[in-house]
C-alpha cells in the first residue's frame, strides 16, 4: 500500500511538473475571459509594426523580428517612404516600439499569426478618397513624403488607443489591465507625436490637392466616426470651438470627450473602421481577409 501511494504521488508530481513546464508560466496570470480581448489588439499592432517598419526601413517583421509573425503571410505593398530625417527617425522609433508591443502581448497570451495586410499605396488612397469624398488625382500616396506618411499615420495609433480604452474596462485580471494600460500609454504618445507634428503644419496646403493638413485630419476623423457607427469619438486638428477642450478652443492637438477624457471603442467599431466597410462582417481595405483571433473571426464567414 505504501508503495502504491508513493507511486501515485510521484506520478502526480510528474504530471504537474510536466504541465508547469509545458504551459508557459506567464499565460497562467491572465484569466480566461481576458484572452480574446488581449489578443484582439494584435491585429492593429501587426499593422502598425509593418507600416512603420516598411515606411522607415523598407523591410518588415520578416526581416526585423520574424518569430513575432508566427508565420503569417508577408504584407502586400509595403515600401520605403521618402521621409525627411526627423520623420524617419520618429517613425523608426514607433516601428521598434511596435515590435516590443507584439512581444509584450505574445508573452502573455498565445496570440495568432500575422493576418494578411494590404499596405499598398492604393489601399491608403482609397481611404483618403472616401474621407475627402472624391477621387484625388494623383492618388494619395502615403510613401511620397514625410507629410504624406504622417497623414497616413494619423489613421493608425489613434484607433488602437480607443480600442485599449474600451478593452481596459472589460478586463478582469490586474496583469491584463497593467499590460493594456502600458500599451495605451505608448499608443497615446505615438498619436500625440503624430498630431503635434501635423499640428505645426495644420494650415499647410498639401500639394497638389489644395487641401490643408487640418482638413485631411478632419475628414479622416469624420469618416471614422461614420464607419464606427457609434457617434463622435474622433476629432481632427482644428474643430469648431464648441468641440474643443472646455468648449472654448478650436486648436485640437489631442482628441477627447467633453471632459478631455479619451474616447473608447469596441472591437466591433474598430473592425468597421479598419475594414473601411462600416461592418465587422465585411473585411477589406488593409485587411483583405479580415482580422484574426476569436473576436474578429467570429464575424467572418466560417
Ligand atoms: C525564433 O524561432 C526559431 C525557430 O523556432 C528559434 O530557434 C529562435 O531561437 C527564435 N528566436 C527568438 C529570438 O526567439
Ligand atoms: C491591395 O489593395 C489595392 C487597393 O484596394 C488593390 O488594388 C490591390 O489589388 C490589393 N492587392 C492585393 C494583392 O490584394
Amino acid at each position: 500500500m505504501a508503495k502504491s501511494s508513493y507511486f501515485t504521488t510521484t506520478t502526480t508530481t510528474t504530471i504537474v511538473t510536466l504541465l508547469v513546464i509545458l504551459l508557459p508560466k506567464s499565460y497562467c496570470s491572465v484569466p480566461k475571459e481576458d484572452i480574446d480581448l488581449l489578443e484582439f489588439p494584435l491585429n492593429l499592432e501587426y499593422l502598425e509594426a509593418e507600416f512603420f517598419l516598411y515606411g522607415s526601413l523598407g523591410v518588415g517583421l520578416d526581416i526585423v523580428a520574424p518569430n513575432l509573425t508566427k508565420g503569417g503571410p508577408t504584407p502586400i505593398g509595403g515600401q520605403l517612404a521618402i521621409l525627411d530625417s526627423v520623420t524617419r527617425d520618429v517613425i523608426l522609433q514607433f516601428a521598434l516600439q511596435e515590435v516590443g508591443h507584439l512581444r509584450a502581448i505574445q508573452s502573455v497570451v498565445e496570440g495568432f499569426p500575422r493576418p494578411l495586410l494590404n499596405l499598398s499605396a492604393a489601399t491608403f488612397a482609397q481611404v483618403i478618397d472616401s474621407a475627402v469624398g472624391k477621387k484625388l488625382n494623383p492618388p494619395f500616396d502615403p510613401y511620397a513624403s514625410g507629410l504624406h506618411f504622417l497623414i497616413a499615420s494619423y489613421l493608425v495609433p489613434y484607433v488602437g488607443l480607443t480600442g485599449y480604452v474600451g478593452a481596459n474596462a472589460k478586463l478582469q485580471g490586474p496583469d491584463s489591465r497593467r499590460l493594456v494600460a502600458g500599451l495605451l500609454g505608448v499608443e497615446s504618445g505615438q498619436d500625440a507625436v503624430i498630431r503635434a507634428l501635423l499640428y505645426e503644419r495644420a494650415l499647410e496646403v498639401v500639394h497638389p490637392y489644395g487641401i490643408t493638413v487640418a482638413e485631411f485630419t478632419n475628414r479622416i476623423s469624420i469618416l471614422r466616426n461614420k464607419l464606427g457607427g457609434e457617434g463622435v469619438k474622433d476629432e481632427g486638428l482644428l474643430v469648431p470651438p464648441a468641440d474643443g477642450a472646455e468648449g472654448r478652443i478650436s486648436g485640437n492637438v489631442l482628441a477627447g470627450d467633453p471632459n478631455s477624457v479619451a474616447y473608447a471603442r469596441t472591437p466591433e467599431e474598430i473592425l468597421r473602421i479598419v475594414y473601411g466597410s462600416g461592418s465587422e462582417k465585411i473585411p477589406g481595405g488593409i485587411y483583405p481577409k479580415g482580422g484574426s483571433g476569436n473576436i474578429a473571426k467570429s464575424y467572418l464567414p466560417k
